[in-house]
């Protein structure tokens, strides 16, 4: 757990407009900055960054919120390495509360050795006829090959000794460069193989895949996990491909470095691989934070098959409703390198846009083995598809899944939800449309109060702490309140967002904010928040007043003290407004 406090002061010491121009280039427009929308294609820039909110917001496709939201949604990074990046950037250190494991500390200089082996590899391949000889055999152009910056590892123990400062220094050995063997005698890891460097999404080389030019075991080397590399963490190819992905808003994941290098050659620059491990929930979910629908394209061989099954099996507690998961399956001798070859671009798209949904291959797969006629195969579907479907949460997509393996069984829905224990969900509580162009009719008192609190947070403190509101707003405004009175130590629009990154007031909040900004700065939030205040506290005045005077005679003397007070208070409510 990284604390909130450390959250608060980062967003303190960033600035979102040096933040965002690390990545796009910033027009500046009035008050506020202006791009072109990386999140979705557009010709007019629509996207919106204002430094006095330390917010951003796209009109166009509703993206929004903090250096830290851009951040994520630009890498591709989870909370935790978007905050560890941008700490790093301002030279903070992430402080993690009783979490078991420790952020790990990678000395700058790793990545440098990497870097130094990558243009040593580079530079020896020029030199190697044989290594150029089998890439040309293999179709790449000297181009892609660049672009992937391929190299080659010659067939010595210790080729690195020429490239690097100091051979036996323990960087060396924690890059995975070099293995230490017996009696301390240390040899290169890569030796006579074809490099590919493996990148981070921030161009840092963290890895290499080495292969074999001719037959030899194994085929290809990879470097081991480091303090730099993490298997199930990285995708190959994609930091080469972030931009292609964002712009068709699609990604193939293949098996093979050599699938995302061919794929990329014949302009589908929108793939990935994994890394010699399995599709984990974490690739999945990086991946659907960069776009609308993944692609699994696995070779057409027995291993390829079960590799498809262990993505769908990982990507099932990812799925989000509305966002696409689905899979191609190649005739058995191909791969993805070799049947773009074979049949060329436009075949192989069209096959990507034909690939089976995740569900029809779910269902496939579940129902395949067993005949459906029978009480004994219906049950087994039953009893297979029960924990497959438990692990989705996207309620939508679940659902209907449920519904179809009633349907094959032949229950009903309710009993099928019946023996697996799962309860109705209850009617989600009303949450107001998104509303891509807030209106601009009068909104309530206690929607206007909200506004106002989203764009100056610092306001909610003036609330009185008896405050009356109605709403769905009411549970949200009370929220901030308590957090500027108890914890808050910043006040800005960028710290509220991220104290409710995952709070049920979340998904109100933000939409409160994009509203806010549409007002733009013509709207003056603090004199609107004045004066709701003081109709809010008229209205309680009132409210006491009738309370007593519906007890007419019966009042107590107390109570007709009370009652006079009050008719004071809303004499001078009333003289000081005019
Ligand atoms: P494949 O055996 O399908 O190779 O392994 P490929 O990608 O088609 O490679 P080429 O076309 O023969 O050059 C798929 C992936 O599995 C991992 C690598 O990431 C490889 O790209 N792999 C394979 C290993 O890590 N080690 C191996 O020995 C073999
Ligand atoms: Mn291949």
């Amino acid at each position: 757990m990284i604390p909130k406090s450390f959250i608060q002061d980062l967003l303190n010491r960033l600035d979102i407009v040096d933040v965002v121009e690390r990545y796009l280039p910033l027009k500046k427009a009035g008050a506020n900055y202006v791009a072109c929308c990386p999140f979705h294609n557009e010709k007019s820039p629509s996207f919106t960054v204002s430094p006095s909110k330390q917010f951003y917001h796209c009109f166009g496709c509703g993206a929004h919120g903090t250096a830290i939201s851009f951040t994520m949604d630009h890498l591709g990074l989870g909370f935790v390495e978007a905050v560890e990046e941008l700490a790093r950037s301002v030279g903070m250190t992430v402080p993690h509360e009783n979490t078991s494991t420790p952020s790990q500390k990678v000395a700058p200089d790793l990545y440098e050795l990497m870097q130094t082996a990558a243009r040593f590899y580079r530079e020896q391949l020029k030199m190697a006829p044989r290594a150029i000889d089998y890439l040309k055999g293999r179709g790449l152009s000297g181009e892609i090959a660049a672009r992937f910056g391929i190299g080659y590892a010659p067939d010595d123990w210790q080729n690195l000794k020429a490239a690097v400062p100091n051979y036996l220094d323990a960087s060396m050995v924690d890059t995975g460069l070099v293995i230490e063997g017996e009696n301390n005698k240390r040899y290169d890891r890569f030796r006579d193989r074809i490099m590919f460097p493996i990148v981070n999404v921030r161009g840092q080389i963290i890895g290499f895949g080495g292969r074999v030019l001719d037959k030899g075991e194994p085929k290809y080397l990879n470097s081991p996990e480091t303090a730099l590399f993490e298997k199930g963490h990285e995708l190959y190819g994609l930091f080469q491909a972030q931009k292609a992905i964002r712009a068709n808003q699609r990604v193939i994941v293949v098996e093979g470095y050599m699938d995302v290098v061919a794929l990329a050659q014949l302009g589908v620059e929108y793939t990935v691989a994994t890394l010699g491990t399995a599709t984990t929930p974490y690739h999945v979910q990086k991946l659907l934070r960069l776009c609308e629908q993944i692609v699994f394209c696995f070779d057409g061989d027995r291993a390829g098959q079960k590799a498809a099954w262990r993505a769908l099996e990982n990507a099932l507690p990812q799925l989000q409703d509305g966002k696409r998961i689905s899979f191609l399956f190649l005739p058995e001798e191909h791969d993805p390198d070799t049947y773009i070859r074979a049949y060329g671009r436009e075949a192989f798209e069209l096959e990507l846009d034909n690939a089976l949904p995740l569900s029809g291959y779910l269902l496939r797969e579940l129902t395949a083995p067993l005949d459906l006629h029978t009480q004994e195969g219906r049950s087994a579907l039953l009893q297979n598809a029960q924990p497959l479907l438990s692990s989705i949460t996207a309620p939508a997509t679940a659902l209907l899944l449920r519904k179809e393996i009633a349907a094959l069984a032949g229950v009903t829905q309710a009993e099928l939800e019946a023996l697996w224990s799962i309860k109705p969900v209850a009617a989600p509580t009303r949450q107001p449309a998104p509303s891509r162009k807030p209106s601009r009719t009068a909104p309530s008192s206690s929607r206007t109060l909200l506004l106002c609190v989203v764009n100056n947070p610092s306001l909610a403190l003036q609330l009185p702490t008896q405050l009356h509101i109605d709403g769905t707003e009411s549970a949200a405004i009370h929220a901030v309140a308590d957090w500027l009175n108890e914890s808050a130590s910043e006040t800005t629009t960028a710290a509220l967002s991220e104290h409710f990154r995952d709070s049920i007031h979340a998904p109100l909040l933000n939409q409160a904010q994009t509203e806010a900004l549409a007002f733009g700065e013509k709207f003056d939030f603090d004199a609107e928040f004045i004066g709701i205040l003081s109709k809010l506290e008229l209205e309680a005045l009132e409210q006491q007043i009738s309370s007593l005077e519906v007890k007419g005679l019966s009042m107590s003397e107390t109570e007709r003290e009370q009652h006079r007070q009050l008719l004071r208070w809303r004499n001078e409510f009333k003289t000081r407004k005019q």
